[in-house]
């Protein structure tokens, strides 16, 4: 692989992708220095080897905006910081280029389109009030295990027409298929994890069979199964697929509901003012993602030497979009720390990316959020949180995995 020489290179004096940054909740500094002082800037030395960090609005759409100088594809690397594992290659079409991108998308996009939204947007009300009607209002709950995990899970169910009571699995082999974390680079943790993915490649090859019988239906499996572009996919590429599909229609989603708790309690004036107007509802569940932007960064690899930002990138390179702080960019969002439910542009926030690999389920993710925010409105909640929560040693999911909190009425 050609490198430009080292002078040339704006090198940052430390590694954004440090795992602990994400653990203590400490990478605002570190951004708002990369963002001043060098937009585009190279790491020669990390977990994960070397990489460029983009850390801009207007650069990270740049990227996203020219698929064919920075993939996706799994054959050129991966579409995280952490190189695939080489028992794991994870062939799906989040890690594609077109033409493969393109057909496979095609496939499953249908199942986000407006016309299933009005289906989803009662299920998902009615599986949130079921879940909220069971919390004991003044006792300290995890709102991770009570409330995001079952929430964000039991859609899932929905959308591959799974029993609910299978959404333990469906969590266990979600946190497996998103781990990026260091501590997890070892053997044991390799052959735990390639066992629960078999596992779950066991269960969803008899679901696929099941759903091949029956005629086409709404669900994902059988979109799947039924299609031309996905039909005879190779057992790898069908795993990766679905794991793609619960990793993206499930962590994410889950630790924006750990955001809210956090941005409720932070700014409790943005209560009042949704029940002063609770026509912002739809906007706070925009700024919600913007805010929390749980997914950090995707990865790209250039396929040709570029420049950017007035770097040169060597073809080979990894080229990481750090959304957590493109939606920190002060030169698009005013104030952008702060948590504003009547933000006018929240809308242009990268939380869901950006080009041809715009999230495809950002719109049933936005339904899901405003739902529960405008569920916590109409019972006339506050979230108190009872202690820190515990967040997820990663530094591709800014997320939660414990979170005690106690749900009270309003005063
Ligand atoms: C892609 C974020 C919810 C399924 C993506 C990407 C991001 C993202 C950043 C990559 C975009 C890019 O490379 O430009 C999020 C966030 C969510 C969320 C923050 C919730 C707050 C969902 C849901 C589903 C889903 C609910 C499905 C049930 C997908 C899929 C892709 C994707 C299949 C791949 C799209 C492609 O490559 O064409 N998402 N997502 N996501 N997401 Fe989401």
């Amino acid at each position: 692989m050609a490198t430009a020489p080292a002078t040339a290179r704006a090198v940052a004096s430390f590694d954004i992708s440090d795992v602990t940054l994400y653990i203590d909740g400490t990478w605002r500094a570190p951004f708002a220095r990369l963002r001043a002082d060098m937009p585009v800037s190279w790491c020669a030395q990390s977990a994960y080897g070397g990489y460029w960090s983009v850390v801009t609005h207007e650069l990270i759409s740049q990227v996203e905006l020219d698929p064919a100088t920075y993939s996706s594809s799994w054959a050129n690397g991966n579409i995280v910081i952490a190189d695939p594992k080489p028992e794991l290659n994870l062939q799906n079409f989040i890690a594609a280029d077109p033409p493969i991108h393109t057909e496979q998308r095609k496939v499953i996009a249908p199942a986000f389109a407006p016309s299933q939204m009005t289906t989803r947007e009662a299920q998902v009300r009615e599986l949130c009030r079921d879940i909220l009607d069971a919390l004991p209002l003044g006792e300290t709950i995890d709102w991770v295990d009570q409330v995001s995990v079952p929430l964000t899970i039991g859609m899932l169910c929905i959308l591959f027409d799974m029993p609910l009571d299978e959404w333990k699995d469906l969590k266990r082999w979600s946190d497996y298929a998103s781990s990026v974390n260091p501590d997890n680079d070892n053997d044991a943790y390799r052959a735990e994890s390639m066992g629960q993915l078999m596992q779950m490649l066991a269960r969803f090859d008899r679901l696929l069979d099941q759903r091949k019988g029956e005629p086409p239906a709404d669900d994902l499996i059988s979109r799947m199964i039924h299609s031309a572009a996905m039909g005879n996919l190779s057992p790898l590429e069908r795993l990766s697929n679905i794991a793609l599909l619960i990793v993206g229609g499930n962590d994410t989603t889950r630790h924006s509901m750990g955001g809210l708790v956090e941005v409720l309690d932070r700014w409790p004036g943005e209560l009042d003012r949704l029940h002063a107007d609770p026509s912002l509802v739809a906007n706070a569940a925009q700024e919600l993602v913007r805010w929390q932007s749980p997914v950090t960064h995707m990865r790209r690899t250039a396929t040709r030497d570029a420049t950017l930002g007035g770097q040169r990138i060597a073809k080979g390179e990894k080229v990481i979009m750090w959304y957590l702080s493109a939606n920190r960019d002060e030169a698009v969002f005013a104030d952008a720390e702060r948590f504003d439910v009547a933000r006018t542009n929240a809308r242009r926030h990268l939380g869901f990316g950006h080009g041809i690999h715009r999230c495809v389920g950002a719109r049933l993710a936005e339904i899901q959020l405003a739902t529960l925010i405008g569920e916590i409105v109409t019972r006339n909640w506050k979230i108190v949180p009872q202690g820190a929560p515990t967040r997820l040693a990663s530094p591709f999911l800014n997320g939660f995995t414990a979170m005690p909190v106690r749900v009270e009425l309003r005063g």
